[in-house]
């Protein structure tokens, strides 16, 4: 595995793999690599000839008092997990490559960064917009893989890929990979570090409470009240808040009160021990 830390050694990097006439994907992270990543790198495996990862973290993501500091670091572990899963480049920019001195602009997708996340953290979207369209700019993929854990960020980027007519990678091929979980149905997320064991435990509330609203609003219960309801199980097994739980259309983002034709999604953003989980499933047609 090459690994380019400068613009101008992942663009020759790249121009090999293109010369050659080989197709390339990337997937985006930004490190602390666990089992959902490698399925990305897996799928993107079987989807081009060569496979790029990233590995950013990217502050301008981060609001002033979240975990940008404390955000789990570990380039060498990662590399070896990359190297392990047959990866041909990693691109692994400082902050000044990607933001260098006079960086003054920023993406901002109104409408489906507008909820949600885009509620709670504010700029959160714009912050990865920027750097996601930036991402695709600099490695120029055929194809791009996301896992669907962040659905309302998939929906961000398959916007701002349609609205400015990106092509490399084209908006259709943006790829939206399921959520892989732990044995207790847990979304797995870097952030599920940060979780004493105590907390870890109480966390598998979470899809478990999500899978029994939704059994519930399949069989005809109210949403509003359901909602309620996941929100007090939440509460009763340890959560400390529960910044949204609600169903949404799944490409609009659009909140629902009542199921219709179109897919739809229930997603989940609540905090235990000072550390925020998110989660969305599919509902009905969904
Ligand atoms: O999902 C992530 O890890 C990040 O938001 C992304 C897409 C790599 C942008 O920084």
């Amino acid at each position: 595995m090459q690994t380019a830390t400068e613009l101008d050694v992942l663009r020759t990097a790249v121009a090999e793999f293109r010369g050659g006439g080989e197709s390339l994907a990337l997937v985006p992270t930004m490190g602390a690599l666990h089992e959902g990543h490698l399925t990305l790198v897996r799928e993107a495996r079987a989807r081009a000839d060569r496979v790029a990862v990233s590995i950013f973290v990217n502050p301008t993501q981060f609001g002033p008092n979240e975990d940008l500091d404390a955000y789990p670091r570990q380039m060498e572990e990662d590399k070896r997990l990359l190297e392990a899963e047959g990866v041909d480049l990693l691109w692994a920019p400082d902050v000044a490559q990607m933001y260098p001195e006079g960086f003054s602009t920023t993406i901002s997708v109104a409408g489906v960064s507008e909820g949600f996340c885009g509620a709670s953290r504010p700029g959160h979207f714009d912050g990865v917009a920027t750097v996601v369209c930036k991402l695709f700019n600099q490695v120029r993929p055929d194809v791009a893989l996301f896992g669907e854990k962040d659905w309302q960020q998939l929906a961000v980027i398959r916007r701002m890929t349609r609205d400015l007519d990106l092509t490399a990678p084209h908006a259709d091929a943006i790829l939206g990979v399921p959520t892989v979980r732990e044995a207790d149905g847990l979304a797995m997320s870097s952030r599920n570090r940060y979780l004493s064991p105590e907390h870890r435990e109480a966390a598998a509330t979470l899809p478990r409470a999500m899978r029994q609203a939704i059994e519930r609003i399949e069989a005809g219960a109210d949403l509003r009240i359901t909602m309620r309801a996941l929100e007090q199980a939440l509460t009763n097994a340890g959560f400390s808040s529960v910044d949204y739980a609600d169903i949404a259309d799944a490409a609009s983002l659009a909140r629902l009160d009542h199921l219709g034709k179109t897919p739809a999604r229930l997603l989940v953003a609540a905090r235990i021990g000072g550390t925020r989980l998110i989660d969305n499933m599919a509902v009905g047609t969904g």
